[in-house]
């Protein structure tokens, strides 16, 4: 395994790339430095973060290095449903390890704070009981990273050290 790949936009997928990295010791570079750094065709992890379903920087990465398995990092929390929703969007038949990343309103920028702030806003109107805990991080923010999300991609990666 030569490097974990990662695209963030706020930070939390880099957060985890950085403790992946000291877990394994395997280096880990953003998507645009790692085409400096790693060789195509190498074999890498690479870990992104979620919007509309979608594991941003995926399909850039699958062109350039043989990707072993994928993280996808979003602010919905962790379930064998979600994970299965994020699969199929992605059409992956590579090992997918979700971890749940978080919200931080004050990085949001331009379209990215416009579309979401249209989900929040269809949220509230439907004014669902179960869409609570979602619109409360919608509205606050949310930071879940924790390295319990890491151990089985930790797991996966050693195997293949
Ligand atoms: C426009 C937009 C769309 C998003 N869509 C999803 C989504 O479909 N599913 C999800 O779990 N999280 C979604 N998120 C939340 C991000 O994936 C989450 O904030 C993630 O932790 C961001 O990681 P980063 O800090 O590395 O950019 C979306 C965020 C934005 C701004």
């Amino acid at each position: 395994m030569k490097a974990i790949v990662y695209e963030s936009n706020t930070g939390f997928t880099e957060r985890y790339a950085k403790i992946l990295s000291e877990k394994t010791g395997v280096p880990a570079y953003p998507l645009a430095e790692a085409k400096k750094q790693v060789a195509r065709d190498e074999e890498i992890v690479f870990l992104g973060w979620v919007f509309a379903n979608k594991i941003q920087g995926l399909d850039k990465a699958k062109k350039l290095w043989n990707v072993a398995a994928t993280g996808a990092v979003g602010m919905n929390p962790r379930s064998d449903e979600n994970t299965k929703i994020v699969r199929e969007a992605n059409k992956l038949e590579i090992p997918l390890f979700y971890m749940w990343g978080g919200l931080d309103n004050s990085k949001l920028k331009g379209i990215n704070k416009m579309m979401l702030g249209l989900v929040r806003d269809s949220l509230i109107k439907e004014n669902k009981p179960e869409y609570a805990d979602a619109i409360k991080v919608f509205k606050e923010g949310g930071d879940f990273v924790s390295e319990e999300y890491l151990q089985e991609l930790i797991a996966f990666m050693l195997m293949k050290i």
